[in-house]
């Protein structure tokens, strides 16, 4: 393994928020952290602070909707590190709060999916090769508690949606990868205080992204294709 045995992880969306605070705790507990944000100087100024506190971490643009952007983060991983070990899909947007779906823009809930969904499995298909070539692989994909089917209601569909795709596309990933060390799980974060949780919300991103960094760390008997809250199975 490179950078001195270290495992690789690279967190998307990770300027701000809850993958801020998911970089801080995977490069905290010793793992080459690539922090990647839309915004180059974004994810710069974030790994300048970050760094300060010790955790061996680097910057990298990438947009997860741009395929261009996804390519060169994966090439760069490869070249020069030749190995991505755990895969944080955290980037997201929520555009739609609290709008009906019968008046909600079809181009807002499309808007949506491709980021939410279809942004992580651009780079679950960008980054699976190299956790295939090393029979090592942890990914995360951070969900919701709103794109949980069995408590499914109204209003803010375009999101609720995304959710419900990525778990259902997370099961459906960890079944392909499931004869290889290579775990694919999704999570709840709870409601957090960000950007997008809002200043009310209880939880601090310190406890959204334990769960998140309990799964990028999973021994090879842990679980996959599972939905988790809190470090325990959650209802679908
Ligand atoms: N906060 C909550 O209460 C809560 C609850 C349940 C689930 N979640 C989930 O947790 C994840 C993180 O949420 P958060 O609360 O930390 O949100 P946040 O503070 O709004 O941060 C979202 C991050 O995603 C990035 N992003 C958006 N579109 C992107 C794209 N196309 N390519 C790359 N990055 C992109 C943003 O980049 P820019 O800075 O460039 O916009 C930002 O870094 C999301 O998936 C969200 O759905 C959050």
């Amino acid at each position: 393994m490179s950078n001195s045995d270290k495992r690789v992880a690279v967190v998307t969306g990770a300027n701000r928020g809850i993958g801020l605070e998911t970089c801080r705790q995977l490069s905290q507990g010793g793992i080459f952290t690539i922090l990647t944000s839309r915004d180059e100087n974004k994810g710069k100024a974030a790994v300048e602070a970050l760094s300060e506190e010790g955790g061996e971490l680097i910057s990298h643009q990438l947009d997860i909707t741009d395929l261009e952007s996804v390519n060169r983060l994966s090439s760069f991983v490869s070249k020069e590190y030749g190995q991505c070990d755990i895969l944080v899909n955290n980037a997201g947007v929520f555009l739609d709060r609290g709008k009906s779906i019968f008046e909600v823009p079809v181009e807002i809930i499309q808007d949506t999916l491709e980021i939410n969904a279809f942004g992580a499995l651009n780079m679950c298909r960008a980054l699976l090769p190299l956790m295939k070539k090393h029979d090592y692989g942890r990914i995360v994909n951070v969900s919701s508690g709103m794109g949980m089917i069995s408590t499914l209601s109204g209003y803010s569909s375009a999101y609720r949606l995304s959710k419900v795709l990525l778990n259902a596309m997370t099961r459906i990933m960890a079944d392909e990868v499931k004869e290889k060390n290579i775990k694919v799980n999704t999570m709840d974060p709870g409601w957090v205080r960000t950007d997008m949780g809002g200043p009310s919300a209880p939880r601090s991103p310190a406890q959204g992204a334990d769960t998140v960094v309990w799964l990028a760390n999973l021994p090879a008997d842990g679980p996959t294709g599972g939905f988790f809250g809190d470090r325990q199975p959650i209802p679908w």
